[in-house]
């Protein structure tokens, strides 16, 4: 594990690890906003495999895997992935779905140049210091083939409750025992500079308003 907030890395790890034991399918059976957006970036790319992190209990990697992709999904929570590994089974979709145990602080385990596309909703605005933010964005440039593509979703900084969480160091704000970071234009770009950044698309979902981010790495020559 990279420098950090160690000790606030292994208090979040719990805390979801709680949060997915106390209620089964926490983020409910639905796919994602950023899911089905994916689905239509990977697709006209002619991709077929994606590397999903922090995919908590699966809806995504399972819609994903329902429209015909194969998906590999990580999180740092087993008792998520213990989760999404039953409903892959129940589902029928198990030779589509892998799933493994990671924290994204730790370097990704696929090899330079292997992966096509890597899929995030909801997990770059957790509670990461911003190095910890860069060293992740740039770990997935890095596993990308030129060309490949990274769909992320994170909380807007225009969501009222990026006002009313409780500030804590670093510009990540908590609230009921969650930490998280809402984003705005500068630090998309910022963590945008070594790749075309595609698409940046406000949207809500729920309560929530939200950013959606498409970048490409840029294939040499290019
Ligand atoms: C808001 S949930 C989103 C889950 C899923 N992407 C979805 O939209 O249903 C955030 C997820 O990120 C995971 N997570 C948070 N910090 C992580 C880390 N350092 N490494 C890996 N996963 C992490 C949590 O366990 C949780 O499953």
């Amino acid at each position: 594990m990279g420098t950090g907030h160690v000790e606030l890395a292994r208090a979040q790890q719990e805390r979801w690890d709680l949060a997915y034991a106390r209620r089964p399918q926490l983020h409910g059976a639905e796919p994602s906003v950023a899911a089905r957006r994916a689905v239509e970036v990977f697709g006209a790319a002619g991709i077929d495999d994606v590397l999903e992190l922090g995919a908590g209990h699966g809806r995504d990697a399972l819609f994903l895997a329902r429209q015909g992709f194969s998906v590999h999904a990580t999180d740092f929570s087993e008792t998520a992935l213990d989760q999404l590994r039953h409903e892959a089974q129940r589902a029928g979709l198990d030779d589509r779905v892998t799933a493994a145990l990671h924290d994204v602080r730790d370097p990704l385990p696929p090899a330079d140049r292997t992966v096509n596309a890597v899929f995030a909703n909801l997990l770059l605005n957790m509670a990461f210091s911003p190095s910890e933010l860069r060293s992740l964005v740039a770990e997935v440039h890095r596993v990308l083939c030129p060309g490949g593509l990274f769909v992320y979703a994170v909380w807007s900084a225009d969501d009222p409750c990026a006002q009313q969480w409780l500030p804590l160091e670093d510009g990540l704000s908590g609230h009921d025992g969650f930490v998280g970071r809402f984003f705005d234009r500068e630090l998309i770009d910022e963590l945008g500079e070594d790749w075309n950044l595609d698409e940046v698309t406000p949207y809500q979902e729920g309560q929530r308003l939200m950013l959606r981010m498409t970048m490409t790495k840029s294939a040499p020559g290019t």
